[in-house]
């Protein structure tokens, strides 16, 4: 299968890229696996005609708003992000209106239609740096609640919170996390800024899901909890083999980043199935926002 895959990859001129949730055996083949901001930085640089894409359907969307003249295959479209769509263009217009005049600032993960509304996107890898580099009082950040908030905490700007979450991230509590430090007293606990804020109150270090595989290796602690979707544990124990990783909570899965099997990528690759094109009109403003957020991402050298 993987011979196969790589194969298609070659004859297609294609780039796999995947997030670091997704299965193991995808992240074996992948040419590059990754958090958002390195996987939108790599997808604005390839030379490759084709990205196969596995993740989820915004970000199948970010890789065609920065790459509009290459082909973008997601192998499971039905790959979505509840919390992507907890904002409409419509909805953001209304508070628009609502509100005095401010920048937008939209995680990525969010609706291209929604990015194309947006002063600046922002990743969980750089979501402070963004909101200082703006030269406002006040600014409306959507759709994470519990990454505004985060914000909010690290920034002398007023936040205004929109009130979307990550199903998967938002169910972790102090309670799921006090009971695996019972049993593992010296473990660092990390978190992912999608949790909630009385969970991050308790983490050591609040990360993207990269920022955790690398802070993992530099760390002189064996044992960790982590503090984000399961799948992360994977890269973790493959970067950190002699470390110690359990999660903080079994419940933190994603049915949608697991959704893509090999099958479905060689089924993509074959038929060029799963083709993911954003409208002009939508691309345009949208890549605004999003290469506006890594033009500034690369010239400070974020630490993500
Ligand atoms: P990062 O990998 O950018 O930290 O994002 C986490 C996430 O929820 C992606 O869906
Ligand atoms: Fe969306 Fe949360 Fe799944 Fe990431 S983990 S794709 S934010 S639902």
């Amino acid at each position: 299968m993987k011979e196969k895959i790589r194969h298609l990859l070659k004859k297609r001129n294609a780039i796999m890229l995947a997030h670091n949730y997704q299965p193991p055996e995808i992240q074996d083949i992948a040419d590059l696996c990754g958090d958002s901001l390195e996987l939108s930085i790599k997808a604005a640089r390839t030379d490759a005609e084709t990205i196969l894409f596995c993740g989820v359907h915004f970000m199948a969307e970010t890789a065609s708003v920065l790459s509009p003249d290459k082909t973008v295959l997601l192998p499971r479209e039905d790959a979505g992000c509840p919390m992507a769509d907890m904002i409409t263009p419509e909805a953001l217009k209304t508070r628009l209106d609502e509100l005095s005049p401010m920048p937008v600032v939209t995680y990525v993960n969010s609706t291209a239609a929604v990015k194309a509304l947006s002063t600046i996107c922002c990743t969980s890898a750089n979501a402070v740096d963004v909101v200082n580099s703006l030269d406002a009082r006040e600014v409306l950040m959507t759709p994470d609640r519990n990454l505004a908030r985060y914000t909010a905490a690290h920034t002398d700007k007023k936040i205004h919170i929109w009130e979307g979450y990550c199903l998967i991230h938002d169910i972790l509590t102090p309670e799921d996390v006090n009971k695996v430090r019972q049993a593992h007293p010296d473990a660092v606990f990390v978190a992912h800024p999608e949790c909630r804020p009385e969970v991050l109150l308790l983490a050591d270090k609040v990360l993207s899901t990269s920022g955790m595989i690398r802070f993992a290796g530099e760390s002189e602690s064996s044992t960790f909890i982590v503090g984000t979707e399961v799948g992360l544990l994977y890269p973790l124990k493959k970067a950190n083999p002699d470390k110690e990783f359990y999660p903080a909570s079994l419940a933190m899965e994603c049915p949608d980043m697991k959704k893509i099997s090999l099958d479905d990528i060689v089924r993509s690759l074959e038929f060029m199935e799963g083709q993911v094109k954003v409208p002009e009109e939508i691309q345009r403003p949208a890549l605004n926002a999003v290469q506006r957020m890594i033009d500034l991402s690369e010239s400070k050298m974020v630490d993500h």
